[in-house]
């Protein structure tokens, strides 16, 4: 891992590779790829679209600070939906007069500032859309460290916590990552259908958001091999390769996250990358031959539904759920989970969940994934 991390020598390849604490036996195979695709994501774009958030980082990184802690206690916070975050941000020392300003760093909306909380030592104001979600942990008089509840797939990213002063602001920046998994997700209408919005809403639709590149970057690393150009949030399109070949962009490239760049995003039309974490419920399968009315009922008699693809790929990732039989899915199609590969079960050699595409609704060959 040490000699992957030297192997990129700007700080911003680090810190992807950094937020990579996955398999360390995935790591060092990935190493000699890692190498070749840190040349193409800098040479290429991986620096415009990140700019923002790396340039206030920068700023306070060279900065001696007087009255706030730095580096933060933790430079990353990680969890999973749902849970409880606190981002760290301590004050060495209280100026007389001051206020600390939360705010989401937004790369993607230039120029708009997201602020999250105010506080002026005493009374806190939050706002916008985490602002219900936010609050100070106010553990002793030098705490400023926010918490967010509930976490939301939309909450990951970098937060920036900034002391004002009246004479010299100062800032750090903390990443905040959720825990999830990307999948690549296509319309029922077939192969690259949806424009920019259309494919954040057949993510929504499916209990995820859009990817961003970040996720999609840790999800190759981790295994993600797909021959299909899908829209990430900030509306680039990319498709990630482990395996070179021929039909996916020719062999001769290097492994890696293969960019379209920024397209346009009413007129050109892709797949989704969509990103999801925990659920709050479970899938389970019931068998049978089933048409897809009679999935939906099946489903229904339990007090559940039809589970959307987001919820089997997390059932698939965070409990291991392990299925030989394909199922009805919420959105039409049939799939099924397989944690451990073996011959009976589709001949994979690695483990996914895999898709029989969007049968024909009155075909009666299938069983049904529900989620309650
Ligand atoms: C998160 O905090 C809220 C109170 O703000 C509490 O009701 C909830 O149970 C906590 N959730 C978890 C997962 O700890
Ligand atoms: C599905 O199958 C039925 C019966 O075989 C057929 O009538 C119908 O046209 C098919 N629908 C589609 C969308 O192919
Ligand atoms: C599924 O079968 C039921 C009868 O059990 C029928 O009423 C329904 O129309 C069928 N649905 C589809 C989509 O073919």
């Amino acid at each position: 891992m040490d000699m992957c991390m030297m192997a990129g020598s700007d700080t911003e390849f680090k810190a992807t590779l950094a937020t990579s604490t996955g398999n360390r036996k995935i790591e060092l195979v990935l190493c000699p790829i890692m190498q070749n695709i840190a040349v193409i994501l800098f040479a290429v774009n991986y620096f415009t679209w990140t700019s923002a958030v790396f340039d206030s980082q920068r700023q306070s990184v060279h900065k001696k600070l007087r009255y706030l802690l730095e580096p933060p206690v933790y430079a990353e916070v990680t969890a999973r939906r749902g849970a409880n975050v606190t981002l760290p941000c301590l004050l060495q020392k209280k100026p007389l007069v001051y206020k600390v300003k939360w705010t989401k760093l937004e790369p993607l909306r230039r120029g708009v500032e997201n602020i999250v909380l105010i506080t002026n030592g005493q009374a806190q104001k939050g706002y916008g859309l985490l602002g219900p979600r936010a609050s100070l942990r106010r553990a002793h008089p030098l705490d400023a460290s926010v918490r967010i509840s509930n976490l939301e797939l939309e909450d990951d990213g970098s937060y920036r916590c900034e002391l004002i002063n009246g004479i010299e602001d100062e800032s750090v920046v903390l990443t905040l990552r959720v825990e999830g998994l990307v999948f690549p997700y296509q319309s029922a209408n077939g192969r690259y259908k949806f424009n920019h919005q259309e494919a954040k809403e057949a993510c929504y639709g499916q209990d995820a958001a859009l990817a961003t590149h970040k996720q999609l970057f840790r999800a190759w690393t981790e295994g993600l091999d797909w021959c299909n150009a899908g829209w990430l949030n900030d509306g680039t399109v990319h498709y990630p390769i482990l395996h070179p070949r021929a039909q996916c962009g020719g062999e001769k490239l290097p492994a890696g996250i293969r960019s379209y760049g920024p397209k346009d995003k009413t007129r050109d039309y892709f797949d989704a990358f969509c990103f999801t974490s925990i659920t709050a419920g479970y899938v389970f399968f019931i068998g049978g031959k089933l048409n897809f009315t009679e999935a939906i009922e099946v489903c229904r008699e339990k007090g559940a539904e039809l589970a959307r693809v987001g919820q089997l790929y997390s059932a698939w990732h965070f409990r291991g759920l392990d299925r030989c039989d394909g199922g009805w899915l919420y959105d039409g199609s049939v799939r099924f989970p397989i944690t451990s590969p073996r011959k009976r079960c589709g001949d994979l050699r690695e483990p996914g969940v895999r898709s029989f595409g969007f049968p024909n609704k009155t075909l009666r060959l299938h069983g049904a994934y529900c989620y309650r």
